[in-house]
């Protein structure tokens, strides 16, 4: 199963991410991120994980995977064959407790040009990519659409977006069911960071409300790990939550 996480930018996709993940891999699944946000650096931070190198940097990093695109007009392979996950090569990804994390790479300069070649490489990675019945992938994408845009939810198996109690969380609901429909991709919701008092109005925002599939609640927890840089955990309220999501939806 892979899974890409979505919504607009601070929504908690990062935290959903992670909170998954740990959930997923305290259930014996082997779990694969692959963040391919290159505009954020705090996903390894909530994972308590080091990053690892960025894996644009494999195929002779963004220049090069530039180059290649160019010259190809746009139709380079850069997978010649089925990868696994354990075909990903030292030094591009980092493990602990049955999480590995990969990245795409970042953005680290001015001037440095866009993310295309990151967005490229991780699509067809994603779209490559074979996992066996106890391997989850999620992918954290990208704040916004964009990454449908370049095609990188055509390789994944389930689109879950994040939804924050803002005007433009809901409004982006649409957008992606529409986008997700358009490419034949099942979507699910999360309802993050409500309280009593918004959560009405997010449910009846959502066209499709049994497609809600969780609710995380605004709280003071992930809110200090927010703001001191610390690892996530997961508390029992949202672990017992998660563990029932993922025994129904995110099974191979
Ligand atoms: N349920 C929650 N309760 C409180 N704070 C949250 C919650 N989910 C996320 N946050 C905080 O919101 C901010 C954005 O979350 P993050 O996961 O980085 O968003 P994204 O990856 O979508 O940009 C972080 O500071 C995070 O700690
Ligand atoms: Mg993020």
């Amino acid at each position: 199963m892979k899974i890409a996480i979505c919504g607009k930018g601070g929504c908690g996709k990062s935290t959903i991410t992670t909170l998954l993940a740990k959930t997923l891999a305290g259930k014996n699944k082997e779990v694969l991120i692959i963040d391919s946000d290159e505009s954020n650096y705090g996903l390894h931070v909530q994972l308590g994980m080091e990053s690892p190198k960025g894996f644009t940097g494999y195929f002779g990093g963004k220049e090069k995977v530039m180059t290649d695109m160019l010259l190809s007009q746009f139709s380079h392979q850069f997978f010649h064959q089925a990868w696994t996950v354990a075909d990903i090569p030292a030094g591009y990804y980092t493990e602990k407790n049955k999480i590995k994390l990969m990245v795409s790479g970042k953005i680290n300069q001015a001037n440095e040009g866009c993310s295309c070649a990151m967005g490229t490489v991780i699509g067809q990675f994603i779209a490559n990519l074979q996992l066996n019945k106890d391997q989850v992938a999620l992918m954290d994408m990208e704040a916004g659409v964009e990454h449908f845009g370049r095609s990188i939810d055509n390789g994944v198996d389930m689109i879950l977006m994040v939804v924050d109690p803002s005007h433009e969380s809901l409004k982006l609901t649409k957008k992606i069911a529409g986008l997700a429909a358009s490419i034949d991709k099942p979507i699910y919701y999360i309802l993050n960071k409500t309280t009593d008092g918004n959560k009405k109005v997010m449910c009846e925002s959502i066209e499709k409300s049994e497609k809600i599939i969780a609710e995380i609640g605004l709280d003071q927890e992930i809110m200090e790990a927010g703001l001191t840089g610390k690892e996530l955990f997961l508390s029992e309220t949202i672990a017992t939550d998660l563990r029932r999501l993922s025994s129904r939806y995110f099974q191979s």
